[in-house]
């Protein structure tokens, strides 16, 4: 595996920033405690055409350099889009490419796969593994994910690890067991707070327009965070959370102020340039304060 040369070409990941918080009651300040960097990431899914992608990149480019957000932003084209864009976005962009899925081996005869290694040469940051529609449409298992993300760390991506419940499986009470499964069998062993982020985006809000109460995204978020913190200790506080499915202009501000939610994974609002930028917007103006620091 050439992993070490590939890495070495990667950007480093943005520090984290620490907030200061008032412990409720006391009106003292705490100590300085980690938040996770907020992420919002699009994803184009079979979407896009080169000269729709050319557009898009050169509109956020021109917003991204007039405007520094104090949240990450990421775009996921089809891959045979992913050199077009990286182009259009330029060599000092801070939009981060992100690949839609890799394959679980390094190389070698798998007709129609992507590795991990391809998708670092092209300058990804990021890729998503075992988005829904690939764990419902190709059959793909949590163990499968798992070695996926794993053979995204080893070329230095950081893994978008996507879960989320069915209709039938909230219907019966078990969207948190579910999820909490998903997570526990497909995080890599070795991973730490900074090599990972989580995208609970439930099946049936995928592309429907209906997405959960907040309570719902809280609780689900909530328990997420417990596990991970379980799983790695205190440092998974800086893990971002992503929320994911039908999330857009009208309710992203709903979505991202709620606790525990660090950003979002978006879809169909993504192709849109200009309702995607003011989905960022948002989250900075939600999650980071005039310095740049997390709130
Ligand atoms: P949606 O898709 O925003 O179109 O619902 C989200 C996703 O599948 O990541």
């Amino acid at each position: 595996m050439e992993a070490v040369s590939i890495k070495a070409n990667l950007p480093a990941r943005p520090a984290y920033k620490a907030s200061k918080y008032i412990v409720p009651n006391q009106q003292v300040p705490c100590e300085m405690i980690q938040r996770p960097r907020p992420l919002v990431a699009g994803n184009w899914k079979m979407n896009g055409t080169r000269s729709s992608s050319h557009s898009w990149a050169k509109y956020m480019s021109r917003l991204a350099a007039t405007k520094v957000l104090g949240c990450d932003i990421a775009v996921s084209p089809p891959a045979p889009l992913l050199d077009l864009v990286a182009r259009a976005l330029g060599a000092t962009t801070t939009i981060a490419l992100c690949g839609q899925d890799c394959a679980p081996q390094d190389k070698g005869a798998h007709t129609g796969d992507i590795s991990a290694a391809m998708l670092a040469e092209v300058g990804c940051r990021y890729v998503l593994v075992g988005h829904s529609e690939r764990r419902n449409s190709h059959g793909e298992t949590s163990t499968l994910v798992k070695a996926k993300a794993s053979m995204a760390l080893a070329y230095g991506l950081i893994p978008i690890i996507c879960v989320g419940e069915t209709q039938a499986e909230r219907d019966a009470g078990r969207a948190i067991s579910v999820v909490r499964a998903q997570i526990s069998r497909s995080l890599p062993e070795r991973t730490t707070e900074l090599d990972v982020v989580i995208a609970y985006e439930p099946v049936w809000a995928i592309g429907t327009g209906r997405v959960p109460l907040p309570a719902e995204i809280c609780e689900m978020h909530d328990s997420i965070r417990e596990l991970l913190i379980r799983r790695m200790n205190k440092r998974a506080d800086v893990i971002p959370l992503l929320y994911g499915g039908s999330v857009g202009a009208m309710n992203a501000e709903e979505i991202m102020s709620l606790q525990n939610v660090d950003g979002a994974l978006v879809g169909g609002a993504s192709l849109k340039d200009e309702e995607f930028w003011g989905i960022c917007v948002t989250c900075d103006n939600l999650k980071s304060d005039s310095s740049g620091n997390m709130k």
